[in-house]
């Protein structure tokens, strides 16, 4: 049997008709920049979120830059997030002319530690950044109290939590603006690039509108200094015959998680991920932690399995944020945690047979290497 780390092509199968058809009608419509799919996909994504705006951006990492843009982070400011995230976080902080501040994560849900956050605020920060990592919220209250305590934004990097869950709410609707990645392998992926950022802030809408649409909000007339960050019209009717998939494909998510944390259940050397009693996973990812991972990530892709890391390397250790000067030692759980990270095959289409036969095997190496 062969379990591939993700397969995107059987959900497309299930789809197919309605996904080839809503391609057909952008093209027929020739729709393709922005235009009606975009804002229809724009209405139905708020209406899922229960925010009052969405606004569709050309990628996650757009969404972030236009965010922080949008609420006036500039040069000299501060903005706090992870070191554990994808670099695009950070990229968006830099991008903007800011600099990133990191604070270390909590050990078992890996997301930012409300309680290491106070300390690193300073005159020059502006804003705070909880990524709710492989698809499990940040522990939001602390960070949102701490933040109305010293008048800071905070923006939610949701790129891989569309449908999570803190105490029922969703993701991306806490803070001042959420900002949602619909790459492919996203829980809801569109077939290219694509994001949104959701707000009920209307100001906030109002100014992202603008910058991603090159500063215009009537055609050639430019009222501030923008970009082209526009949704594609395809991507936007893709994005709504999916959106409606998503409830059940990231039930079908937590389902695989809980068989492989049954079957996982005491396996010597491994921990399991954790779900936050406050959370709703959605399981973007399922990451275990072991010592000495190549070997295994080896030994299983002999066996036909699948795995990635996510993310082998933290921020503050990639060259590119050297210039930050924070050496090995600064963000222990990050770094000892992303030492031991492995991913293992998680989509909506792994079948009970896949997930027992990769965990056959996982145990296999497993106790090869304590025997
Ligand atoms: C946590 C996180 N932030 C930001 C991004 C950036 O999204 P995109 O790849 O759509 O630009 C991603 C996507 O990979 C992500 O996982």
């Amino acid at each position: 049997m062969k379990v591939p780390f993700l397969e995107l092509k059987t959900q497309y199968e299930s789809i197919k008709d309605d996904i080839n058809a809503a391609i057909n009608d952008v093209i027929e419509k020739t729709a393709f920049a922005g235009g009606p799919f975009v804002k229809k996909f724009e209405d139905e994504f708020a209406a899922f979120c229960g925010t009052q705006q969405c606004i569709g951006v050309g990628s996650g990492t757009d969404a972030l830059w236009l965010a922080l843009l949008g609420l006036g982070i500039g040069p000299g400011d501060e903005v706090i997030t992870v070191p554990n995230t994808f670099i695009a976080t950070t990229e968006a902080i830099s991008f903007c002319g800011a600099r990133p501040v990191f604070v270390d994560v909590e050990d078992k849900t890996y997301t930012m530690d409300p309680a290491l956050v106070e300390k690193t605020i300073t005159p020059k920060t502006k804003a705070i950044i909880p990524v709710h990592l492989f698809g499990q919220m940040a522990d939001m209250d602390p960070i949102m109290e701490i933040a109305r305590k010293h008048g800071l934004f905070v923006i939610e990097d949701a790129c891989q939590a569309h449908g999570a869950e803190y105490k029922g709410k969703m993701a991306g609707t806490i803070g001042d603006a959420g900002c949602f990645s619909f790459y492919p392998g996203k829980n809801l992926g569109a077939y290219g690039e694509a994001g949104a950022v959701v707000t009920n802030n209307a100001d906030l809408d109002n100014k992202i509108r603008m910058l991603r649409d090159h500063g215009q909000a009537k055609k050639y007339y430019h009222g501030l200094i923008g970009w082209n960050a526009r949704m594609d019209g395809i991507q936007g009717a893709i994005l709504s015959v999916k959106l409606k998939r998503l409830p059940g494909w990231n039930e079908a998510r937590r389902n695989n998680a809980k068989l492989y944390n049954d079957l996982l259940r005491k396996v010597d050397g491994l921990v399991p991920p954790s779900e936050a009693p406050y959370s709703k996973h959605v399981y973007h990812l399922y990451v275990i932690r072991v010592k000495n991972r190549d070997a295994l990530i080896a030994a299983l892709a002999k066996k036909d399995v699948y795995c990635g890391i996510h993310y082998p390397i933290t921020i503050h250790l990639q060259d590119a944020y050297k210039f930050l000067g924070k050496g090995k030692g600064s963000f222990p759980v990050a770094e000892e945690s992303a030492s031991e990270f492995v991913s293992l095959p998680m989509y909506p289409e792994l079948t009970q047979e896949m997930i027992e036969y990769a965990v056959k095997e996982l145990k296999e190496s497993m106790s090869a290497r304590v025997s």
